[in-house]
């Protein structure tokens, strides 16, 4: 599913270069719930950014569900991307002038991508139903974060992307939001790669890697 072979990225602080990764390979298979762990500053984000070429690696190559994502042009990866990953950021994206429905309904109109579910059946699932419409700043944090996973789950897309997505939450809310995003996953069958520093939660994986593995 997911095949970066030789990665090499560094960065230019003022006169330093920072070597971040000059040999990195990872292999995930399709419908596997990997959690990309390490202490922070080891490159889990840039890591994530690079799997969906987001950020480009110096040399390398990122293969994605079959496609050889470094050799596509801007615009080709952006529609690629758009029914191929679906990405839960640590603070949520949602659009604050769009009530709950119409975020969920937003990733559809636009590129009209496929339904697993209704919108109210995937807010019933996230246990949110009845704020279908209102707007995410009338939300807590914990509520707002199971939108932004209501809407990753809601489209058929086979990848999921998760940097940090409890990293705003308290214990209780992380265990639940766990705890759903596994639901989900045995439902859907989605490939889920996630970042997080959380030791607590590293249980609910099938695999984890730290980035000190992959560095090495
Ligand atoms: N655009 C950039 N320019 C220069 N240096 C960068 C850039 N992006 C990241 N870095 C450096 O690369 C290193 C890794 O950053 P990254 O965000 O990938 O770490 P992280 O493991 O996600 O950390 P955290 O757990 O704090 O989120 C950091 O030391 C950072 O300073
Ligand atoms: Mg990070």
């Amino acid at each position: 599913m997911i095949h970066l072979q030789n990665i090499a990225k560094s960065f230019v602080q003022w006169s330093e270069t920072i070597d971040l990764y000059s040999d990195l390979s990872l292999e995930i298979a399709a419908w596997e719930f990997v959690m990309i762990t390490w202490q922070s500053g080891s490159g889990k984000t840039t890591l994530f950014n690079i799997i969906a070429w987001l950020q480009t690696a110096d040399t390398g190559e990122v293969i994605v569900h079959d496609t050889a994502l470094h050799t596509l042009w801007d615009d080709e990866r952006t529609i690629w991307r758009a029914s191929n990953i679906w990405f839960v950021f640590q603070k949520f994206h949602l659009v604050s002038q769009l009530t709950v429905r119409e975020n969920l309904e937003l990733p559809g109109d636009l590129s009209g991508l496929t339904k697993r579910y209704t919108v109210q059946e995937m807010l019933d699932m996230v246990g949110i139903s009845s704020k279908i419409d209102i707007y995410p700043d009338q939300l807590s944090g914990g509520e707002q974060q199971r939108v932004a996973i209501a809407r990753a789950f809601l489209y058929e897309t086979p990848l999921l992307l998760a940097d940090e997505p409890t990293g705003n939450l308290d214990l209780w809310n992380t265990q639940n939001i766990m705890q759903l995003i596994k639901d989900l996953q045995k439902q859907t069958w989605v490939t889920i790669v996630m970042i997080t520093h959380e030791q607590e939660i590293l249980t609910r994986a099938d695999r984890v890697i730290t980035m000190e593995s992959l560095i090495g």
